[in-house]
């Protein structure tokens, strides 16, 4: 018989409820996957859409078919969420709006979703002693301290100017008519109202804060799998300019900085976080890789290199293409310049050294090459994207993110330093052994 899970304790992990408010979404489908494959929890899965988890509970005859259920609800408008919430021992918030172009052209939505939605969630929770986990973000840090300093200030070299702690670094947002904002700001104030509840009336919370997860099944290709007009995160931008063959937009010179995570490490985290409520409960996570970082022009570089070789095209003669952020976004746009995540409170609490060191590049590599497109996808891949859709992104992205950021960026580093090195070459006077001959 197998032996029963423990947690970091020494606890047997006995088998929960959960609610999870989002299920259908980019982590919410990875979040089932784990808790399908790997534990015996049941969960309540409550979307608008179930596109990217509809493969757990279709066929019926999956062996974890009877711990998953499928509820199709807005929860903006649905009495069903008060008796979800209270069948559960744990609820999971995962419901958002979190797609930087709505920040500024959408902010109502962007702060109804974020804000007004979360609110009902918290107070079921707290008036029937559930536990709550509530996904929040790294946005609410805004900008760092050192970007106010002067551009050569040698303080900018500070880690205390701009790595982020959840316990000490200030919320920095611009301006209100900066729309961009609203998200940010909406977040931190549900998780000022979620501190409340936990000081005030006991309950039980953890509150996360996702450093930039990257992974398959994130957001959309637009007049593929969404709406055409839509402008989806980062990692699907550029996606899909590679697919179409087009320049990848670097807003503003693509200097933000970012750390990025692979999902399936990220999530082990919260699998963590579930399991360890003792350790959990009543604080708020950092969850990223500090030594991951890129700026998005070093992003647009390794994607463009990844997809030539995953596809077999080479790369387009100029595969960026600068854009201001007013022409991108619109009016109202604004961002944060860098995102290095503290990790000192969730690798004290529970440990997760998983986010702690940049991936090893062999074990990078091999992880690619296990995943590397079938014959038939990749064949699609040349011939056109449209008859793939959703799979081919996936595969592709899968592709992509699983790459250790910063070994890549040496790589790349190494790799323009081996050009400049043969273009020097090829411009001396060739001495072949013919002419070593003639002299
Ligand atoms: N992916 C990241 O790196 C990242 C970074 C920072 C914060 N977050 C936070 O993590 C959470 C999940 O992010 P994600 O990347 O999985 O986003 P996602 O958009 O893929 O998933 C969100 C899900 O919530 C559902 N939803 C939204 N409004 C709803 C409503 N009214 N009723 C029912 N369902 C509704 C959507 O249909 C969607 O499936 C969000 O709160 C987001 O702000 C994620």
């Amino acid at each position: 018989m197998a032996s029963a899970r423990v947690d970091l304790d020494g606890n047997p992990i006995k088998p929960l409820t959960i609610c999870m408010i989002g299920a259908g979404g980019f982590i919410g489908s990875h979040l089932c996957e784990k808790l399908m494959a790997e534990t015996q929890h049941k969960v309540l899965a409550v979307d608008v859409y179930s596109d990217k988890i509809k493969h757990l509970f279709e066929p019926s005859s999956l062996p974890w078919a009877d711990r998953i259920q499928f509820h199709r609800l807005n929860i903006k408008n649905d009495s069903r969420l008060e008796g979800l919430i209270r069948m559960a021992d744990l609820i999971i918030n995962l419901a958002a709006i979190c797609t930087p172009a709505d920040y500024n052209t959408r902010p109502l939505d962007t702060i109804y979703s974020n804000f007004i939605d979360a609110l009902p969630i918290i107070k079921y929770c707290s008036e029937n002693g559930k536990r709550l986990i509530h996904f929040s973000t790294c946005e609410v840090y805004g900008k760092t301290i050192g970007c106010f300093l002067p551009k050569d200030s040698p303080l900018r070299q500070d880690p205390a100017y701009y790595v982020l702690s959840e316990d000490s670094s200030p919320c920095i947002f611009g301006p209100i008519e900066k729309q961009r904002w609203s998200y940010a700001c909406a977040k931190q104030l549900v998780e000022r109202l979620i501190y409340a509840e936990g000081a005030e009336n006991g309950l039980e919370f953890t509150i996360v804060r996702p450093f930039n997860w990257i992974g398959p099944r994130m957001d959309f290709i637009p007049g593929i799998d969404g709406p055409s007009e839509g402008v989806p995160r980062v990692l699907a931008c550029f996606s899909n300019n590679l697919l179409r063959r087009e320049p990848l937009k670097l807003v503003d010179g693509g200097e933000s900085q970012r750390t990025f995570v692979y999902i399936k490490d990220a999530i082990e985290a919260v699998h963590l976080m579930i399991e360890n409520p003792s350790r959990a409960n009543g604080q708020i996570f950092n969850v990223g890789n500090p030594n991951n970082e890129v700026t998005v022009r070093q992003l647009a570089e390794m994607m463009t290199q990844v997809y030539s070789k995953v596809s077999g095209e080479p790369p387009l003669d100029a595969p960026t293409i600068d854009i201001s952020s007013k022409e991108f976004y619109g009016e109202g746009y604004d961002d944060s310049d860098k995102r290095i995540p503290d990790m000192t409170i969730i690798n004290r609490q529970l440990g997760s050294v998983l986010l702690l060191e940049p991936k090893d590049i062999t074990v990078g590599l091999a992880r690619v090459d296990s995943y590397l497109p079938t014959p038939d996808v990749r064949r699609s891949c040349k011939e056109g994207y449209l008859k793939t859709g959703n799979d081919l992104r996936i595969v592709y992205t899968i592709n992509l993110t699983v790459f250790p950021v910063k070994a890549l960026v040496n790589m790349l580093k190494q790799d323009q330093k081996r050009k400049k090195v043969a273009q020097r070459r090829a411009k001396r006077p060739v001495v072949s052994c013919n002419t070593l001959g003639q002299l």
